[in-house]
């Protein structure tokens, strides 16, 4: 129900050539009914903890930046691991709730739009987590979206990209979007460099196709 009524939302706002307005329509009608907002476990994403995990990662003297991060759960367990957080998203009722929820939490949680972000964010992360917000936006924007990402990584720093994953010959479905590996592959034109890019199925029920993809920003000295 929560999902049809989001895919409700985004089409009634799309019509209108508004690809963003129904992200706070939709936080402010769920108000503190989080179940209303489909993609809210309120638990860390298991694809990124996995990947933590296997990878080792630790935070200490770095600092981390979550792009479009709902209800923050992503967010703390970053600040867990010893990162400096900065987390965003371009609805203020997500970010009212992250506040709520974490009123003692080390991170710096903000209103702010991924089209434009703020300009002292450039290159100033050495950790940057995109986890599902590609898949939210039409593929118009997500081109721009992609090269504003791109532009975010500290020299020597990593970008995470977790997404649904389809192939281009198959149909684009509806919200949340799929992406193709072809339109992941923009990271890498615009200077990245590839490092890992796996292609599986989650442990959801049914099981989802997932791309979960590692970037790296030469140095730029
Ligand atoms: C599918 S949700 C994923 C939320 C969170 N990352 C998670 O995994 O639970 C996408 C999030 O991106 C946010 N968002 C959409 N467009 C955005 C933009 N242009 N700038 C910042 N956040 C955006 C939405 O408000 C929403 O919270």
């Amino acid at each position: 129900m929560s999902r049809h009524r989001a895919q409700q939302l985004a089409s009634e706002f799309l019509a209108r050539a508004d690809a963003q307005g129904w992200f706070e329509a939709l936080y402010a009608e769920a108000g503190n009914d989080y179940a209303a907002v489909p993609w809210a476990d309120l638990t860390p994403n298991p694809n990124l903890v996995d990947w933590i995990i296997t990878q080792g990662l630790k935070g200490a003297g770095k600092t981390a930046l979550v792009i479009g991060c709902g209800y923050g759960d992503d967010s703390e367990f970053l600040a867990e691991l010893g990162f400096e957080v900065v987390a965003f998203d371009v609805s203020t009722t997500a970010i009212a709730q992250c506040n709520q929820r974490f009123p003692n939490s080390p991170v710096s949680y903000q209103v702010a739009d991924l089209l434009n972000p703020p300009a002292t964010w450039s290159q100033g992360f050495d950790f940057v987590l995109e986890s599902y917000t590609l898949q939210v936006l039409p593929s118009a924007l997500r081109a721009l979206a992609i090269s504003k990402i791109s532009r975010l990584i500290a020299s020597l720093g990593q970008l995470l990209v977790i997404a649904r994953g389809r192939e281009e010959t198959d149909p684009p479905g509806q919200m949340p979007y799929p992406l193709t590996q072809k339109e992941l592959d923009t990271f890498e034109k615009l200077g990245l460099s590839n490092q890992s890019f796996e292609d599986y199925l989650d442990n959801e029920s049914p099981p989802v196709r997932r791309f979960r993809a590692l970037y790296t920003v030469a140095s730029t000295d």
